[in-house]
């Protein structure tokens, strides 16, 4: 069995390692090739996240780089057709929702490859978003569709997605963050960064609806109030960052860094007395992890997150910033994670394919 892995950004990443490892085991003789699309390129965003997760080099680089959302998709399509015409898979494998995702399942598609797409099923019923036109077009294209909560199934039976093509084999993002928790637990993050463990709010922003306009200077002018009541670490994305230097707000008592690693990222999300984001993935780690996670969006793509009561969706107006703390001192003890995020995800995938 040959197969293609295409990874673009860092939550690709995490979701693909422990699917390559599994699938490594499982078919010692197959050929495993990994195409890293360059979506995201630089070493805090790519390189760190491939080492900590112990991906082997990618066998290919296609280097696409930034650009508008055609020039991205196009030039994954243009470049990763000869690298499938080469090498002639059984099966390409793609995660998530991202450009480099769509790109590839519509490359692979015209050569008439059949698709796996790990994270399938999930909608925000949003068609602004970027994200959900890609999970629409990867979705219809796949052949195997790897679902992680029940109502990711109920979206793809809704569309007519024939339920032999579906497969609920729970999250391979989980599947890392239990592989990696001994070594997060033990980084130790918080303290390097003088702040009392259960005692911050830690925070991710950087959708486009969020960071690319006027919101970004209201949010950063609520966090900078909400900092007088807590510490407030703030790790900015690439994209984030941008919009910030173009704004100059000012940010008294923000913790600000570059990206970190996953290491790290997971050992302050761990420590963390609440999260607030954007991110899909940040929901369900905080499920996991059983920490309050305060999400900065109308809506979301992973309700099971909220069912599961960790999740609140605050909507988008960064005026309910300020309702964080009150609505920490309301909450229950932690849940149990849903059914199948136990981290064994990806050798149910291995289970399915092999
Ligand atoms: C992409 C995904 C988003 C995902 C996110 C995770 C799409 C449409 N969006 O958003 O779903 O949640 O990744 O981070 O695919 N940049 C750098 N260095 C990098 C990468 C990006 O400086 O390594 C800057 C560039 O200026 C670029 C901007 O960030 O224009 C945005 O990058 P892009 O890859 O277009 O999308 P993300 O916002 O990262």
């Amino acid at each position: 069995m040959r197969i293609v892995y295409v990874v673009g950004t860092r939550p690709n990443f995490v979701k693909t390692a422990p699917v390559i490892a599994a699938l490594r085991a499982r078919l010692p003789q197959g050929r495993h090739a990994l195409v890293h699309t360059g979506q995201h390129y630089d070493r805090l965003m790519s390189d760190v996240f491939l080492e900590e997760l112990g991906v082997p080099a990618p066998d290919y680089m296609l280097e696409v780089g930034s650009g508008s959302h055609a020039q991205q998709t196009a030039r994954v399509m243009e470049r990763l057709e000869p690298v499938l015409t080469e090498e002639r898979p059984d099966l390409v494998l793609v995660p998530g929702d991202v450009n480099s995702t769509m790109a590839a399942a519509v490359t692979a598609a015209k050569l008439g490859i059949p698709i796996g797409h790990i994270e399938a099923g999930l909608r925000s019923f949003d068609r602004t978003m970027p994200e959900e036109l890609n999970r629409i077009v990867t979705d219809q294209l796949s052949d195997h569709l790897f679902v992680h909560s029940p109502e990711a199934n109920d979206n793809l039976h809704a569309e007519g997605v024939p339920a032999e093509r579906i497969h609920l084999v729970g999250n391979t993002m989980i599947d890392t963050l239990v592989a990696l928790e001994g070594r997060f637990r033990a980084a130790g993050a918080a303290r390097r960064l003088g702040v009392e463990p259960g005692a911050y709010v830690l925070v991710t922003l950087h959708r486009p609806a969020l960071v690319d306009g006027p919101l970004l200077r209201q949010a950063i002018g609520q966090l900078a109030a909400l900092a007088r009541e807590m510490p407030v670490v703030f790790p900015v994305h690439p994209r984030t960052r941008k919009t910030m230097e173009a704004l100059d707000p000012s940010h008294p008592g923000l913790l600000l860094s570059e990206p970190l690693g996953y290491l790290d990222f997971l050992s302050l999300l761990a420590d963390a007395g609440a999260v607030l984001t954007d991110s899909g993935g940040i929901q369900e780690e905080t499920t996991y992890l059983g920490i309050p996670c305060f999400t900065l969006r109308d809506n979301t793509e992973r309700p099971i997150t909220i069912e599961a009561g960790t999740n609140t969706l605050l909507g988008l107006d960064p005026a309910a910033i300020a309702s964080i703390p009150a609505r920490l001192a309301e909450r229950r003890s932690p849940p149990e994670p849903p059914p199948l995020w136990d981290g064994h995800a990806s050798a149910r995938i291995a289970d399915v394919l092999a």
